[in-house]
């Protein structure tokens, strides 16, 4: 079909905490890429975005910040979109689901659903605190995993080993808002049957889609499928999101993932009078850009409620990327293994350029993919900086010193071989950078842009018009050959920036400026001319386009990430949660434990880690090491000369490559900072503690 206007959305991101380069690289970037070259394109084109502001994790995070979600999302939601605009993410509008017009089109929505029936409405029961008087959310039910024994899993998930659990599993269940062990209560909630879409989904996607579509994408949506839809709630128990419109829906809320897609909705409402031609228009082509792990409410359940409202579009394309890896490692936002947004463009001010191409170059497109900073440093100096850069900085720099700073004309007459080649890649540049961006190849296409810059150092490097002008004197006729090659070099120029602007939209200008040319000319329509450049045109001297990164500054960045990084993570809600007591010990059991009075005689921090210390303690007997998780909470220096209680028998561990031979007792305070357990009084070393 003809498309008339193009409405590409962007996943809106939590606001619970920063965005990283796993999220740009995911959906921002390649969705930014994609309409700035429709916008090239001249095409009628919008681009939404914002805040993701429901959902339990919110409230968690306020809870344990002891401040209201609202305040976590006005803080998150300003930081988020603040990196998107040092990124150069260039969103018509960017939102929030917590405003008063989301609030509205959600409840509207979810209202027309109810008075056509769609709905149906299930008693069940679920976990209540009675102390808190509140349902409680998987996220709020903690207890001891079935499979690891970790005391602190969450009814959801246990972190520690990774298994997904249902809140009944949990052995010992507890609240996490009083510790109060939670009761079986009966609540109505609003379910959406999905098991009644299954034809139209099949119908739509299997026979309609899976050509189109990404295999990643394409194969999720056929098992999920397969396995055959179940009905699914789409309201919780919670005083936290939007409202149920209905009078016998207190405490109600609808559930995130039926509201944020229609933040989508409104959002563009917000943008324009004219949203409802975005939406309820059969000529608009509806792209989601996404990250993989949001695929099936987008092409599942979000297109199954546009269907059952009626009058809406379905996405044309789902173009889900994978995950992005840093230094080998999956990102955890709770170890805070992450390469966050906010911290790049300051440490890297001015190079989002260097950040979009290395995330584009490198994208997870079509399985997950690894950032490492030794590879962002490489893909700078030897791509952008030795061939882009290098490039156009040459044909400027010889341009002012062959042809008087002028753009020289072309001399049909000695035109070659390898000119005609030249003029052939450009064309061709063009064709396969736009079929490959059209199919969501950014990566391809990127590539095509930069071997265009390569063949362009190649073809200055072959014709040395610096060794042509020593010929001069002698053949002044030789002044046509050095005309052609800087002639063909300046186009090559011109259209590398109009290449390359979606990508590196910052780059784009420079080079607009540098040529003393209007934005216009970036129009994709001029892509693989050759007469950009008008002959004998003046250009400015060359700008430096990219500069070196130097080992130094990846080597901070990559100390920095492992400082950063969370061993063993306990977050706080853990920790201020008073733990139930274990089950009973003999006296036998107690006596087997040797416990010792110790002083501390060194500590240093061990290197790379955030929470360790190395300890060298005095235990009367023997003087030994044990490695301690005190880092974050107390220096070396002022530890040493403590006393402490030492379990001397505990069997050697190793941590980081040291041997940990004990561990030291402590306690911790109402901010969670752990302490002490020291005699009171001065003790001999070595004593025993009974
Ligand atoms: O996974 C996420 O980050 C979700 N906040 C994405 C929501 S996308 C859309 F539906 F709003
Ligand atoms: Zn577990």
């Amino acid at each position: 079909m003809d498309h008339k206007r193009i409405l590409v959305t962007a996943a809106l991101p939590y606001a619970n905490g920063p965005i990283h380069i796993g999220h740009l690289a995911g959906c921002f970037l390649p969705a930014d890429i994609y309409v700035r070259y429709q916008r090239a394109q001249k095409k009628d084109i919008k681009f939404v975005c914002g805040s993701d502001e429901h959902g339990v994790p919110i409230t968690i995070r306020a809870r344990k910040e002891g401040t209201t979600p609202q305040a976590v999302v006005d803080k998150f939601h300003n930081m988020i979109k603040e990196s998107f605009k040092d990124m150069n993410i260039s969103f018509d509008i960017y939102s929030r689901t917590s405003n008063a017009n989301h609030h509205k089109t959600a409840q509207d929505f979810f209202t027309k659903l109810y008075n056509d029936g769609v709905f149906e409405e299930k008693e069940t029961e679920q976990y209540y605190d009675e102390e808190a008087k509140a349902f409680l959310a998987d996220r709020y039910i903690v207890g001891t995993c079935p499979v690891c024994g970790n005391e602190n899993a969450y009814g959801d998930q246990c972190e520690k080993c990774g298994s997904s659990l249902s809140p009944e599993q949990l052995k010992n269940p507890r609240s996490a808002l009083s510790n109060a062990t939670p009761v079986k209560k009966k609540t109505k909630h609003w379910y959406f049957p999905l098991n009644k879409y299954e034809d139209f989904l099949n119908k739509w996607i299997v026979d309609g889609k899976k050509d189109e579509w990404k295999p990643n994408v394409y194969g999720q949506c056929k098992s999920w499928l397969d396995n055959g839809l179940q009905p699914r709630a789409m309201t919780r128990d919670s005083d936290w999101g939007v409202p149920v419109p209905l009078t016998d829906a207190e405490g109600k809320v609808l559930y995130v993932w039926f509201d944020a897609p229609i933040g989508y909705i409104s959002a563009t409402k917000e943008l324009t009078p004219n949203w409802a031609d975005y939406w309820q228009q059969e000529d608009t082509k509806l792209v989601h850009f996404i990250g993989k792990d949001n695929i099936v409410f987008h092409c599942i359940i979000f297109p199954s409620m546009l269907k059952a409202h009626g009058g809406y579009v379905l996405p044309d394309n789902v173009p889900a990327n994978e995950f992005l890896n840093i230094e080998g490692d999956k990102v955890s936002t709770s170890r805070n293994w992450a390469v966050w947004v906010h911290e790049y463009t300051q440490d890297f001010p001015d190079q989002q350029d260097v950040l979009r191409y290395v995330l584009c170059a490198n994208a997870p497109e079509t399985k997950d993919n690894d950032f490492t900073w030794k590879d962002f440093q490489d893909r700078n100096n030897s791509e952008l900086v030795a061939i882009f850069g290098n490039f156009v900085n040459r044909a400027f720099v010889l341009m002012h010193k062959l042809c008087g700073g002028k753009v020289p004309p072309l001399h049909e007459d000695v035109l070659d071989d390898a000119d005609k080649d030249l003029i052939e890649a450009i064309k061709a540049a063009k064709v396969s950078v736009e079929h490959n961006i059209e199919h969501y190849k950014f990566r391809d296409a990127l590539f095509e842009v930069i071997d265009l810059a390569r063949k362009g150092n190649k073809y200055m490097q072959d014709k040395e018009p610096w060794k042509v002008v020593k010929t001069l004197e002698e053949q002044p006729e030789n002044q046509k050959l050095i005309d052609n090659c800087l002639h063909l070099c300046l186009q090559l120029c011109a259209n590398l920036s109009i290449l390359v602007n979606p990508f590196l939209p910052d780059t784009a200008q420079k080079m607009l400026h540098m040529m003393k040319v209007v934005e216009r000319m970036l129009d994709w329509e001029n892509a693989g001319k050759l007469d950009l450049l008008k002959v004998g045109y003046p250009l400015r001297a060359p700008e430096l386009l990219f500069k070196k990164i130097e080992d130094e500054q990846v080597a901070a960045q990559v100390e920095k990430l492992h400082a950063n990084l969370k061993e063993n993570t306990i977050s706080k809600e853990e920790t201020t949660n008073i733990a139930p007591v274990k089950d009973e010990i003999s006296f036998d059991d107690f006596v087997k434990m040797d416990l010792r009075a110790a002083t501390i005689i060194h500590a240093e921090r061990v290197p790379k880690t955030d929470k360790l210390m190395k300890i060298d303690l005095d235990m009367g007997f023997e003087k030994r090491t044990v490695v301690s998780g005190i880092a974050e909470h107390y220096n070396a220096e002022e530890i040493i000369g403590k006393q402490v209680t030492v379990v001397a028998n505990l069997a050697p561990r190793k941590m980081r490559g040291i041997e940990s031979k004990g561990m030291i007792l402590m306690a911790q305070d109402d901010n969670g900072k752990l302490i002490f357990v020291s005699p009171a009084d001065k003790a001999t070393a070595g004593s025993e503690v009974k």
